[in-house]
């Protein structure tokens, strides 16, 4: 299923320290595949694609509905409500600095924005629709989406266009200038004393064994990981602690959900921790209500350690400093429909 399952196994004594660049500022670009360059036209229409509720089939939800990207990019619930008030299975995740990413979804089973749109949309929990076409048809409807196509593409809308155009609007979500990141680009004031130390406590306990790089996920796309190539880890990595049963943890197996091999149970993306302080709930389930829950969770399931009070302030305080500066997004003005839905 994977040309290149990237798997570290945790390193029992120090980190190697030429392999990767650990702590890394958050670059002022994100990387663009070359069939999709971005333009200022084609954000502005993929942001009106991501803010209409036309996009679901029963005009319930956008995909600003559950990926807020005023609120952090989430809607602060353990698990979302899809069409029809079901349940959606996983904990929706912030988009924010999502063009960083190498691979899509919990389980990485996306491989590029684009890819992972086309799965989305046509997901019967998230859209309500089953079929792309029925999209299609609805959004052709709306002439002001035909006439901005043909101005942005030269084209009618297709899948492969909308996918384009709402990837563009999802790359330009960028939070920049985190104090983590004026600190590590030479403002040695940016941190306090806490921080410090939970950065360094960051390291001493191997979080960053698995949480580095770019959006602490992994190495950033480039040399070390090229696009469509996920980094993945088990979770839980040490099965048999009480959170298995009281987090419900280890119900849902990742990546062997989808690909059924059995040597990818409990295997996981290891997820972004930039903006963490805003996305409350945890895990892809949710069920770590606070930081301080998830901080202490993870030492125990994934490093077999327990910590003090302390060690979790100071980490805690430390993800705090990840917060960048979230622009703030004004909705947009929609194109009317020629019909009532
Ligand atoms: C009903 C809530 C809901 C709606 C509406 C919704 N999403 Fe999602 N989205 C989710 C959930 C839940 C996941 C995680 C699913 C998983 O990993 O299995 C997700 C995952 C994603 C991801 C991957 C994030 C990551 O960290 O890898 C992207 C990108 C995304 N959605 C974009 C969109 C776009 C674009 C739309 C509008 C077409 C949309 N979503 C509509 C709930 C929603
Ligand atoms: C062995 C690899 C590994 C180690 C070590 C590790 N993590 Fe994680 N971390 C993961 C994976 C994988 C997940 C995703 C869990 C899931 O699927 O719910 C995760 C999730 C998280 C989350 C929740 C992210 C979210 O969006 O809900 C936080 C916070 C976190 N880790 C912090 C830490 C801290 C702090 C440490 C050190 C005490 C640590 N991690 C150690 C792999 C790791």
């Amino acid at each position: 299923m994977f040309n290149r399952l990237l798997l570290i196994t945790l390193a029992c004594g120090p980190l190697p320290s030429h392999a990767f660049d650990y702590f890394q500022p958050l670059p002022k670009q994100v990387p663009v595949p070359k069939d999709n360059p971005l333009s200022k036209a084609k954000i502005e229409l993929g942001k009106k694609l991501f803010f209409d509720t036309r996009l679901s089939s029963g005009n319930s939800t956008s995909c600003n509905t559950c990926h807020n990207v005023n609120t952090g990019g989430t809607d602060g619930l353990a698990v979302s409500k899809g069409v029809n008030g079901q349940p959606t299975r996983r904990n929706t995740p912030a988009l924010w600095n999502i063009g960083f990413q190498t691979v899509l979804f919990w389980d990485g089973r996306a491989k590029s924005l684009e890819d992972q749109f086309k799965q989305h949309v046509v997901d019967a929990h998230i859209t309500g629709y089953t079929e792309a076409n029925e999209l299609l048809k609805r959004l052709q409807s709306i002439p002001g989406y035909a006439a901005e196509f043909k101005v942005v593409f030269g084209s009618d809308i297709t899948l492969d266009r909308l996918a384009q155009a709402v990837a563009s609007f999802e790359r330009s979500l960028i939070s920049p200038d985190s104090r983590y990141d004026r600190y590590l680009r030479g403002d040695k004031n940016a941190l306090n004393a806490q921080e410090l130390r939970g950065k360094e406590t960051f390291r001493s306990v191997e979080c960053l064994s698995c949480h580095f790089g770019v959006n602490f996920a992994g190495p950033a796309p480039g040399p070390a990981l090229h696009m469509g190539d996920g980094f993945y880890e088990l979770f839980p990595n040490h099965l048999g602690s009480s959170y298995d049963a009281s987090h419900r943890i280890a119900d849902d197996q990742g990546v062997f959900e989808f690909d059924h091999d059995p040597a990818h149970r409990r295997l996981w993306r290891v997820p972004p921790l930039r903006n963490i302080a805003l996305t409350a709930p945890y895990f892809h389930n949710g069920s770590a209500r606070t930081l301080a829950d998830a901080v202490r969770i993870m030492a125990k399931v994934q490093l077999k350690q327990d910590l003090t009070d302390q060690q979790v302030a100071d980490l805690v305080a430390f993800l705090n400093s990840l917060t960048g500066r979230v622009p703030k997004i004004t909705p947009p003005h929609l194109p009317e429909s020629n019909t009532t839905p």
